[in-house]
């Protein structure tokens, strides 16, 4: 059992922190945002995650887990501080590291003990050196053995607990070999491979397999465009490629492109440390490039559909930037709207659990209830996020409802085939040949 600080109760703050007290530690988390502990105190929790409520009440009933926005009450006993603030876009897309200063700033000035400071944020590479450094000038006044460790995160949003409880692997960096190994102690039991590295290699390892993530998506929306000139249809070509073991079926679905708070910041900071670093990201910038194409092919189906969009009602179902989650950062679906409005369209839409989120960001948005809401005199319907309940949808209904049957598919969930013979007008992505007539 260990004492652990985490800074930062954001998913992946308050995921470690929940999944850290579960496997038996004792664990504070911490934030500056006093509404967000407040309510955390109270049970509520400031994201939806499947299953973290539970989690995070069954460790508080057995005193395992506390929240504060003391940083005192939360470093005094720590043995290891997890630093899990948001390292959010720049102007020119370069990670903004204000929040990982703030926290190492504050370990310096109320750490005086032996400490391991464990960066989980996603950090561009040589952030552990400048974190080491910012201490180490900081509290020279009142020296304290510490030491910095890499442990980048790979939790996905709506599935972040299975993620850290049942990890591909686990990945630390450190000058202190001795450190890393006993940030190692806390994965033990999850029986895991874990690698032991140094600092700007474990940093880079995070940037490298978000990217490459990244580009898997891209490749396949690339190869989706191809098919819908050639013919073919993608989800087979998919299928296809990843029975060879060296590709692999996942992260292999074309659609409107990936969207989130990881991949579009991670894939952006990477090419700016690359150039930065005097190197040319070309794969990387076709990689945010054809990214950016899949939300404005949406528009040129739907002209080629509907003619001008100005006045039409277009209706969208999903606004997460993908299913499980309310979070809409970076939403294809957030940028298709945003397109259309430019068209002069009228834009509806509803999802299960992004529509706060959604009423906060977008004023001018119509959010209905339903599906079926939605479709009702609709010109067309897009499909933007593969929530589950979005996929036997009643079609019958909703050709009853729409004033014009046209749908554009964009996660590829629905049945071309039964679609059109139904009536409706059926754009996919790389579903076969798109030609004048559809
Ligand atoms: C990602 C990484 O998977 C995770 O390891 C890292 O720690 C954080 O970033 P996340 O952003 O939560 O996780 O979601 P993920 O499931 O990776 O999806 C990212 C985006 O890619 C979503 O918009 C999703 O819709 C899209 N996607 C995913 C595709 O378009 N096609 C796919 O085949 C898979």
């Amino acid at each position: 059992m260990s004492n652990i600080c985490v800074i930062g109760t954001g998913y992946v703050g308050l995921v470690t922190g929940a999944c850290f007290a579960d496997l038996g530690n004792t664990v504070i988390c911490m934030d500056v945002d006093h509404d967000r502990i407040d309510k955390l105190n109270q049970g509520i929790m400031p994201i939806y995650e499947p299953g973290l409520k539970q989690l995070v009440d069954q460790n508080v009933r057995g005193g395992r887990i506390s929240f504060t926005c003391d940083y005192c009450e939360a470093l005094k006993n720590a043995e290891f501080a997890f630093v899990a603030v948001g390292t959010p876009s720049g102007v020119d897309g370069e990670a903004d590291l204000q929040y990982v200063r703030s926290a190492a700033e504050v370990i310096a000035d109320e750490v005086d003990h032996p400490i391991i400071v464990v960066n989980k944020s996603t950090v561009p590479v040589g952030t552990g050196d400048w974190v080491s450094d910012i201490i180490t000038r900081r509290c020279n006044d009142k020296p304290f053995a510490f030491s910095v460790v890499s442990n980048p995160e790979f939790l996905r949003e709506g599935s972040a607990i299975n993620d850290f409880m049942c990890p591909d692997r686990v990945v630390l960096g450190s000058l202190d070999h001795d450190a890393a190994s006993s940030v190692a102690q806390l994965y033990l039991s999850l029986r895991c491979p874990i690698i032991i590295t140094d600092l700007r290699t474990a940093e880079m390892i995070k940037y490298a397999s978000n990217a490459f993530l990244a580009t898997r998506i891209s490749f396949i929306n690339e190869i989706a465009n191809m098919c819908e000139e050639m013919g073919a249809d993608v989800s087979e070509v998919a299928l296809g490629m990843g029975y060879d073991h060296r590709i692999g079926h996942d992260f292999l679905d074309a659609g409107l492109g990936w969207g989130g708070s990881c991949f579009p910041k991670d894939v952006k900071a990477l090419a700016h440390m690359a150039v930065l670093h005097g190197t040319h990201p070309q794969l990387l910038q076709a990689v945010m490039e054809i990214n950016r194409n899949q939300r404005r092919r949406v528009v040129l189906r739907l002209r080629r559909a509907l003619g001008s969009l100005n006045e039409k009602v277009i209706g969208v179902l999903g606004l997460s930037f993908k299913p499980n989650t309310d979070d809409i950062r970076e939403a294809p679906a957030l940028e298709v709207i945003h397109l259309l409005e430019n068209e002069g369209a009228i834009v509806r839409a509803y999802d299960p659990q992004a529509m706060g989120a959604a009423a906060r960001m977008m004023k001018r948005l119509d959010l209905c209830e339903n599906p079926y809401e939605v479709a009702r005199g609709a010109d067309a319907l897009v499909l933007a996020t593969e929530w589950n309940e979005f996929k036997q949808l009643d079609f019958a209904r909703l050709h009853e409802l729409m004033r014009t049957p046209v749908l554009v598919d964009g996660r590829n969930q629905w049945d071309p085939d039964k679609l059109r013979s139904m009536g409706f007008t059926y754009f996919g992505v790389g579903r076969g040949l798109v030609n004048n007539h559809d």
